[in-house]
């Protein structure tokens, strides 16, 4: 048995295997408490973390997606750090994209976000994503069993996005190829874990968007990208090419690798509670409830990062300026204190919209009404063209003794593969 005392979150393989025991013994120090091998305080509490968030006085961004990791560029000094801040932000992992910034740069850039994530083009991109779906279905739906996350999952999510934001048709497979979403097996980019950030994935991102919107700038014309590439700021200025680069390459980053774990977990309780599939058959409307359940039990950004520029207090527990806190939201959204039960998947749970798997205050994920219309319409054409989705027991081991394997990173929740087996519909 684990010795949860001298656990190293950060690196413990275990741990990354089943989160939630630790968690636990987190909160049972106090929903705020500092972990003794980085001396990060972990935030584990709901009402705790959704005040940190809502704080971004007291708690910079800066660090939102590395943590501990690169360690402080500078020793933190007295009970203010803001300048020591901006005069190292440079030196933080991606600081150049929206997630780490703070008042007033973030306002500036997400609002360049909201031109491009607006009700006309969300609606325009799920009528898309209907037909992706059964796109993406047609291609293996006969063999009667499929690897969910290279089948589907993943090149589903990437085409959202390739859509979302206009990309031409002709250049659409040479982006899924680019991004290893095109064929089973392939791999993965942009996730936001410290890998990823570290190879620097979006670089191919940058240069392609850039391209497209330097040319719509010179000349526009009536699609996507042209929207994007005659933003301006609330002020009317004019943004420089990179500052809207940067925001829209960040949606690969932000918004594939943690959709394709939002799908996945969703397929597995299906197959693992197959009690669901004839409910959510013929209750369709249920379904945004399931997905949000999904969200909660098995949030996929696990954790997210804060450092606290100004000596503040949390949860009652006294936080110095320069200390990195992590808001554990897998962990708040298992907290007894908020959901009843917490660690049963109920799919009609009445509080679940409350969960914090978006985050919440000024960053609160912008693609969050994206994400659910992804989980929607993905498990509504399953359950409408699949019957009997059951778990691959070959692979994945009998119902009373599942094998599952979940990626190994601090960061993010989601299986590495998920083997599905179904009888198409005739
Ligand atoms: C299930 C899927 C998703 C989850 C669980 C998720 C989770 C999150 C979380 C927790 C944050 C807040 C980070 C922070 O406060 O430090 C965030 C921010 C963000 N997300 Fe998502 N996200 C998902 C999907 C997406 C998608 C599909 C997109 C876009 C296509 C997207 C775009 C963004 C952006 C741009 C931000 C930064 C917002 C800001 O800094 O103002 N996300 N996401």
């Amino acid at each position: 048995m684990t010795d949860l005392a001298s656990v190293d979150y950060f690196s413990d393989q275990d741990i990354s295997q089943d989160p939630y025991e630790y968690y636990e013994y987190l909160r049972n120090q106090g929903p705020v408490f500092r972990e003794p091998h980085h001396g990060v305080v972990a935030v584990t509490g709901y009402a705790e973390v959704m005040a940190a968030f809502k704080d971004h006085d007291s708690f910079s961004a800066v660090n939102a997606i590395g943590g501990p990791f690169p360690p402080l560029p500078f020793t933190p000094e007295g009970d203010d750090i803001t300048a020591q801040i901006e005069a190292h932000r440079h030196l933080f992992p991606i600081f150049e994209h929206m997630v780490v910034m703070d008042p007033p740069e973030h306002e500036r850039a997400r609002s360049l976000l909201s031109r491009l994530l607006t009700p006309r083009r969300l609606k325009e991109n799920e009528d898309f994503m209907w037909q992706l779906a059964d796109s993406q279905l047609d291609q293996f739906i006969a063999n009667g069993r499929c690897e969910f996350l290279s089948e589907y999952a993943r090149p589903f999510a990437t085409s959202a996005i390739i859509d979302l934001l206009g990309v031409p048709a002709e250049d659409r497979p040479e982006f899924l190829a680019a991004l290893g979403a095109e064929r089973p097996g392939g791999g993965t980019v942009g996730s936001l874990d410290g890998a990823a950030v570290g190879r620097d994935p979006l670089r191919y991102l940058d240069e392609k968007f850039a391209g497209y919107l330097a040319e719509r700038r010179r000349s526009p014309r009536e699609d996507v990208l042209s929207g994007m590439a005659t933003a301006v700021y609330p002020d009317g200025s004019t943004p420089e090419l990179l500052d809207v680069v940067k925001p829209a390459t960040f949606l690969f980053a932000a918004g594939q690798e943690t959709v394709t774990k939002l799908l996945s977990s969703a397929v597995q309780t299906l197959g693992d509670r197959p009690e669901f599939q004839p409910i959510l058959r013929e209750n369709p409307e249920r379904i945004p409830n399931f997905i949000e359940e999904a969200l909660r039990i098995q949030s996929p950004t696990k954790v997210d990062f804060r450092l606290a520029r100004k000596t503040t207090t949390l949860g009652g527990i006294r936080i110095p300026a320069g200390t990195v806190l992590m808001l554990c939201l897998g962990a708040a959204n298992r907290d007894p204190r908020k959901f009843e039960d917490p660690h049963e998947f109920r799919a009609d749970r009445k509080n679940v919209r409350e969960h914090i798997a978006f985050g919440r205050g000024i960053h609160t994920c912008a693609g969050a009404p994206l994400a659910r219309v992804e989980g929607v319409v993905t498990v509504r054409r399953l359950l409408d063209r699949m019957c009997d989705i059951t778990i691959s027991e070959v692979d994945h081991g009998p119902v009373d003794d599942r094998r599952y394997s979940y990626e190994p990173t601090f960061l993010l929740r989601g299986l590495t593969a998920l083997n599905i087996e179904f009888t198409a519909t005739p």
